[in-house]
This record gives structure tokens, C-alpha cells and sequence, in this order.
């Protein structure tokens, strides 16, 4: 008996013992099965999103001696809360998906550039409004006008549709090499015939002035005149390029010039696409970065400086409008118009207000039509443009600093930017895919 119960009372004893480690074995595995579950569905959630439960709170999960933070996110993690926000996160990449579908069907369309067939394009060269201004004799000349050192009578033969209008100096050497690489290039289209002209003063030294007469003979995109090419001088480049379109580049006058600044890169396809397209039927127009009412600098010592001879004081003494000469765009049939109004104006010093204010004001109700959102001053944000996969916005962009290697970059993003017209519009030859 003795025995039995003692046994008896040993085995519950056990019992006992063994229920007590079985439950809490129990409570254990399922409270560390729950705890990992949980854990592992946070850091799942926090790879995929970043979220920070609010009943979390501050802490991290990590922590095991904090174990009410613990049991609060166990709390927090509900089983379904993984499978909700799951569902969330595809519903979004549907969404995006479908986003994307739509641009892609847009830009097919053309709906996302525009819609304008390679026909209507040759439309706008070729049938601007005409005009018949009376026009002065070529041979009579403006009292400042400068003597030609290289003529450039090869430059322009047969139609010229655009014709870059390029001041330069003969030290940027790399410069008119990086511009005819790339957005000058006499190839770059397949049917519309573009040139380049580059103006350039004398020769400081005899070096300089071999060089410039070999560098003319290669590529004969060169006129030279004998003013000396200081700051000051810049507006003889405007005389010399008006008077060498009448004398040189006339037959038949080029459809469209767009002057550019030796550092500034300039995106053709987009130059016809989105800018020649909406002023190919205006007559007195220019199309360029455009100031309002901007101050005539008459301090002595400035040199932007004009003298009250060259611009007479006015009130308010302002240019009512002028464009900054870094690219602007105008219709060649202009040129003999200017250059006639050019031989009565009295020469002042700043090249961009002379021939886009003083003028330009001359004309029979000039059009001024605003471009500052498609050209950047910002290397940077161009760059940035340009490198990028979204539609392009700006046409015109500045290469200051290694132009050879900013030139490439931008016309390697022309080419990988070509929209559906701009392929029907360039040169095979001259298109490398990116
Ligand atoms: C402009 O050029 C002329 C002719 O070469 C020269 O005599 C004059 O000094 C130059 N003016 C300036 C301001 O550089």
C-alpha cells in the first residue's frame, strides 16, 4: 500500500511536473512562433515599404529585453495586416503599370510630342508668307560697316533652310569643332539643308591669322572682317553678317537664322518641332529669351556703356524689348530688311540691343515671342535634361566649361529624345541610337 502510494503520489508528482513543462512548452512555441511570424512580416513590410507602426512606437524590434514593445507589435501585426497592405502595394503597381501602358500609347500617338506629319514640316520652309519691302542698294553701306578679310562666298549655295548665325572668336577654335560635330552638322537632316556661319574679327597676331585663313579653307563656314574683336566691337558682327547674307547668302535668302552663342548648344529636331512649327507663317518675328523695358547702361565705365550720340536719352531710358543674343530666332527675309534700316541706325556697342531692339523696333510691327522655358543658362539642369528619360525642355542649353565633352553628352541625349518626327526628320547617316 505504502508502495503503491508512494508511487502514486511520485506520478501525479510528475505528472504534474510534466504537465507544467508540456504547457509551458505550448505557450512558448506558439508565443515564439507568433513573435517571429510577426518580426519577419515587419521586416518585409519595412523592405518593401517604409513604415513605422504607430503603436510601435519609438523602439526598435530588436530590442528583447524591451518585451512590451514586443508584445505590441505582435499585438499590431494581425496575420491579415501583411496580406492588406500586400494587396495595397500591387493595386499601386497596377496602377503604375497602366500609367505607363497610357504614356507609352501617348507618345505613339503623338499625342505626348506632337502631331505633325514630315510633310507639314517642309511646308514651313517652303511656304512662308512673301514679302516686298523696297529695299536699299546692297552697295550702299552703313558708315561703320566693316571691310571683309574671308568673304565666305561658298558658304550658301542653292536653298539654305536654317542657317546658324554664329559669333565667335578665332581662339574658340573648339567651340565651332564641337558645333559642327554635332548640332551643325550640314548632314544632320534628311531633306532640310542647314549651314553654319561663323563671324570673327581680325587676327590679333600673324599665328592667328594663318590659322584662321586654313581653318576657313577646310570647312568655309568662315567671314572675317578687319575690326578688332574686343567686347566692344561685337556689334560689327552684326553689320558684317547683315551685309554678307545680301552680298553672299541671298539666293535664295535661308528660310529661318537662328543666331547662337559660340557656347550654347542648340537641339535641332527640337528647334523645328516645337519652335519653327509655331512661327512659320509670322512675318516680323523673333523668337528668343526676350527682356521688357530693360535699363540703357550709361555709366562710362561699363562695358555695356552706350553713349547718348548712338541711343538718344529717352523717358524712361530703357530698351522697350531686346532679346538676349544666346539663341534667337528670326526669318532670313528679315535680314535684308535690317540691313537696309542697318545703314541709317547709328552704331552702339552691345550687339544684342542693337540689332534685336534698335533695330528690330524699325520694322513694321515687330513680334516678340517669348522662349525663356525652352533654353537653359544652367549647364547643369540641362545636362540633367538631357540625360534623363522624360520628354525634353529645353532646346537651347549652355556649354560653358568643356564644350567638347558637354557638346557630346547633349547630342548623344538628342538622339536617345528623337520623338517619332524627329526620326522622320534626321539624317540616317547621322543617327546613332543610344
Ligand atoms: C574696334 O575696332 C576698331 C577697328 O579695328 C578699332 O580701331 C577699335 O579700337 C576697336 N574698339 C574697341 C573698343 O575695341
Amino acid at each position: 500500500m505504502a508502495r503503491k502510494g508512494t508511487s502514486f503520489i511520485t506520478l501525479s508528482k510528475i505528472e504534474n511536473i510534466l504537465m507544467f513543462v508540456i504547457i509551458w512548452a505550448c505557450i512558448l512555441s506558439i508565443h515564439y512562433a507568433y513573435r517571429k511570424s510577426g518580426t519577419d512580416a515587419l521586416n518585409r513590410i519595412r523592405s518593401t515599404i517604409n513604415i513605422i507602426p504607430k503603436s510601435v512606437g519609438k523602439e526598435t524590434i530588436n530590442k528583447d529585453s524591451d518585451k512590451k514593445v514586443i508584445l505590441e507589435e505582435s499585438d499590431f501585426l494581425q496575420p491579415d495586416l501583411e496580406a492588406k497592405v500586400q494587396k495595397e502595394l500591387e493595386e499601386i503597381k497596377k496602377e503604375q503599370e497602366k500609367e505607363l501602358k497610357k504614356e507609352s500609347i501617348r507618345k505613339k500617338e503623338g499625342e505626348f510630342y506632337s502631331t505633325y506629319k514630315e510633310d507639314e514640316v517642309y511646308k514651313w520652309f517652303d511656304e512662308r508668307p512673301k514679302r516686298t519691302d523696297p529695299l536699299k542698294d546692297p552697295s550702299v553701306k552703313s558708315s561703320n560697316q566693316p571691310k571683309y578679310l574671308i568673304k565666305g562666298e561658298n558658304i550658301c549655295k542653292g536653298k539654305t533652310d536654317i542657317l546658324f548665325y554664329i559669333h565667335s572668336k578665332i581662339s574658340n577654335e573648339k567651340n565651332r569643332k564641337a558645333i559642327r560635330q554635332t548640332y551643325a552638322h550640314p548632314e544632320n537632316f534628311k531633306k532640310l539643308t542647314v549651314r553654319v556661319v561663323f563671324i570673327l574679327g581680325k587676327g590679333a597676331n600673324e599665328a592667328e591669322k594663318s590659322k584662321i585663313i586654313k581653318e576657313s579653307e577646310t570647312y568655309k563656314d568662315i567671314v572675317q572682317t578687319d575690326f578688332e574683336d574686343t567686347q566692344r566691337n561685337l556689334s560689327y558682327k552684326v553689320l558684317t553678317f547683315l551685309q554678307w547674307v545680301v552680298d553672299f547668302c541671298s539666293s535664295p535668302i535661308p528660310r529661318y537664322i537662328v543666331k547662337v552663342d559660340d557656347d550654347f548648344f542648340v537641339n535641332p529636331f527640337m528647334l523645328v518641332e516645337e519652335f519653327i512649327s509655331e512661327v512659320w507663317d509670322k512675318e516680323n518675328f523673333v523668337s528668343c529669351h526676350y527682356k521688357e523695358n530693360s535699363r540703357v547702361v550709361r555709366t562710362k565705365t561699363s562695358k555695356w556703356n552706350i553713349p547718348e550720340t548712338a541711343y538718344p536719352l529717352k523717358d524712361p531710358d530703357v530698351f522697350p524689348k531686346t532679346c538676349s543674343g544666346y539663341t534667337a530666332i528670326f526669318p532670313g527675309d528679315l535680314v535684308p530688311v535690317l540691313r537696309s534700316i542697318s545703314v541709317d541706325t547709328p552704331f552702339i556697342p552691345v550687339d544684342d540691343a542693337y540689332l534685336f531692339s534698335v533695330m528690330f523696333e524699325k520694322l513694321d510691327n515687330p513680334q516678340y515671342k517669348q522662349i525663356l522655358e525652352g533654353m537653359t543658362l544652367n549647364k547643369d539642369m540641362g545636362l540633367q535634361d538631357y540625360s534623363g528619360t522624360k520628354r525634353l525642355q529645353y532646346m537651347s542649353v549652355s556649354a560653358w566649361g568643356d564644350i567638347t565633352e558637354i557638346m557630346n553628352i547633349l547630342w548623344k541625349g538628342t538622339m536617345k529624345h528623337l520623338t517619332t518626327l524627329g526620326k522622320q526628320l534626321i539624317n540616317e547617316k547621322r543617327f546613332t541610337k543610344q
